[in-house]
């Protein structure tokens, strides 16, 4: 495991086998596309008088320009004590975000060193939490698998800042490495392959995860096993999950601090795989659907971490878990299942299988009483398509919610773009089946995402509730960026995270 040092020494005069500092492109200068304008960022002040009039000529024939993403290794010949400096790009401004990304592309970029120190712009509480939210996230790797490969983490990271002894900058350091490893746990269970993380192993994995927190503010975990969710009557995930050998599971996680200033429920999809069930899916569209379960998990993580940094603000959390696959005893289009609360639902294609254990989900989410919820998850490929892989689809009831769901996701430095949910939706939701209360599934295929959340719509009663459709967010199919691996993102547990300490604000 690394160390995460928060210092206040000069990069100049510090000893670590790798120096790590920012560099932006002068805005002026821009249009000129000339190396001239860059200059290293705040943070760098000593490595560029060290330097000295060198800088600028070793910058230029190097091809310095400060881009995101960019990275480049000096070595430093005894100009400052380390023996090698590394420059990541900027981009033209310098704010939360880009520091974040840069950080990130760094820890990627560092290889052997057992100790390294940031020096990238980290004068501000804010900024201190960015160096090492993104060194972590951005050195995160998956090497459960690979037979050869130890992660090759340093022992030591020393982020340097010129306010290090204040308590908002180690307040911060702290958030940053609390949400960043949850982020990672998030990415970890996201990664594992499907096989071996059925519903009943992902709900143990979650007991595990609680109880490794020894001595942190208190959460408790309830796990349903399929016996108990038969007689709850939860025939959505019941229904989704008999085509599995692995029977699904309902983990409830609470936390109820002293002085909790509101009350927030978190719901989050846990499909272990998706194989589509009998509504098969072509072979190709099957290959990254062990990700199917990345909004349960981050609901987990999320709340785990609302718990560590002890906010004061109840949490109750609902991650159903299931297997969608394919068995003489699998749910059949034109089954009608009966959710937990009494209303029967026709289903149509059993690829739309994540509303199903969502809506049982929700309704246990309704009966503790919160005043928002909160769901999660890979629900649409049509919110990929209207949205992209970077943007998280935010719809729901409730104005003001939503309204403080985008914000904490701007602050958190996640997309999330607020998508309508038309009347015209709800009516085929229902009206479109002849046999049962709701249709699941929608035979036009346009707006899939808002018929979706039209659905999930039924089960929440008039509570202010938002759903976050992360199916493009929650998984990168293509190379690292950023402080984004390939793999496992993690998405939205830093929104939720955000979301959940501004209701404590805002209700105090
Ligand atoms: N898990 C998928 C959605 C998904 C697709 C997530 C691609 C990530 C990447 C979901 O269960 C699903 O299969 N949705 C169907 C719904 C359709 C049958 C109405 C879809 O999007 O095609
Ligand atoms: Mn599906
Ligand atoms: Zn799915």
């Amino acid at each position: 495991m690394t160390a995460y040092k928060l210092r206040v020494g000069d990069p100049d005069r510090t000893r670590a086998d790798v120096v790590v500092v920012g560099a932006t492109r002068a805005l002026s200068e821009k249009a000129s596309g000339r190396s001239k304008g860059v200059r290293l960022a705040p943070g760098a002040e000593a490595v560029t008088t060290a330097f000295g009039r060198k800088l600028a000529p070793l910058l230029q024939s190097l091809g310095v320009e400060g881009k995101p993403g960019e990275v480049t290794k000096i070595p430093t010949n005894g100009v400052i004590k380390s023996p090698l400096l590394l420059v990541v790009g900027l981009g033209e401004s310098v704010d939360a975000e880009s520091v974040r990304r840069a950080s990130g592309v760094a820890a990627r970029a560092v290889s052997n060193a057992a100790s390294v120190a940031l020096a990238l712009p980290a004068d501000t509480a804010e900024l201190v939490r960015a160096v090492t939210e993104g060194y972590i996230l951005g050195g995160y790797e998956f090497t459960a698998y690979k037979s050869n490969r130890a992660a090759k983490a340093p022992v030591e990271v020393a982020v340097l800042s010129p306010i290090g002894r204040t308590v908002e900058a180690i307040a911060a350091a702290e958030t940053a490495e609390v949400l960043a490893q949850a982020r990672c746990l998030v990415r970890d269970w996201v990664n594992n392959p499907p096989g071996d993380f059925t519903p009943a192993k992902f709900a143990d994995a979650v007991v595990t995860a609680n109880k490794a927190r020894k001595g942190r503010p208190r959460v408790s975990v309830k796990v349903f096993d399929e016996t108990a969710l038969a007689e709850r009557g939860t025939g959505g995930i019941l229904g989704v999950g008999r085509g599995s050998a692995s029977p699904p599971r309902l983990v409830r996680l609470t936390y109820n601090p002293a002085g909790a200033k509101a009350h927030l429920a978190l719901v989050g999809k846990g499909i272990t795989y998706d194989s589509g069930g009998l509504s098969i899916k072509p072979a190709a569209s099957m290959t990254t659907m062990k990700m199917d379960m990345a909004g349960a998990a981050a609901v987990v993580a999320a709340t785990l971490s609302i718990a560590d940094l002890g906010l004061p603000i109840q949490v109750t959390a609902f991650a159903p878990m299931a297997e969608n696959m394919i068995s003489g005893n699998a749910t059949r289009p034109g089954d009608v299942l009966t959710m937990y609360g009494g209303k029967t639902v026709e289903v149509l294609n059993t690829d739309a299988e994540g509303r199903l254990v969502l809506a049982d989900a929700l309704g246990h989410a309704v009966e503790s009483k919160p005043d928002a919820i909160i769901d999660v998850a890979t629900l649409t490929g049509a919110c990929i398509m209207a949205l992209g892989d970077r943007v998280t689809g935010l719809m729901g009831n409730d104005d003001d919610l939503i309204d403080q769901v985008s914000a904490a996701a701007a602050q958190a430095g996640e997309m999330a773009w607020h998508l309508p949910i038309p009347d015209e939706m709800t009516e085929k939701v229902r009206s479109n089946s002849k046999v049962a209360d709701l249709a699941q599934h929608n035979s036009e295929r346009w707006g899939g995402a808002l018929y979706a959340a039209a659905f999930l719509q039924e089960f929440v009663g008039d509570l202010p509730w938002a759903h976050l459709d992360i199916a493009g967010p929650a998984y990168n199919e293509k190379a690292a960026y950023g402080y984004t691996p390939s793999g496992g993102t993690g998405a939205m547990v830093a929104t939720l995270v955000e979301l959940a300490t501004r209701m404590a604000e805002s209700a105090g």
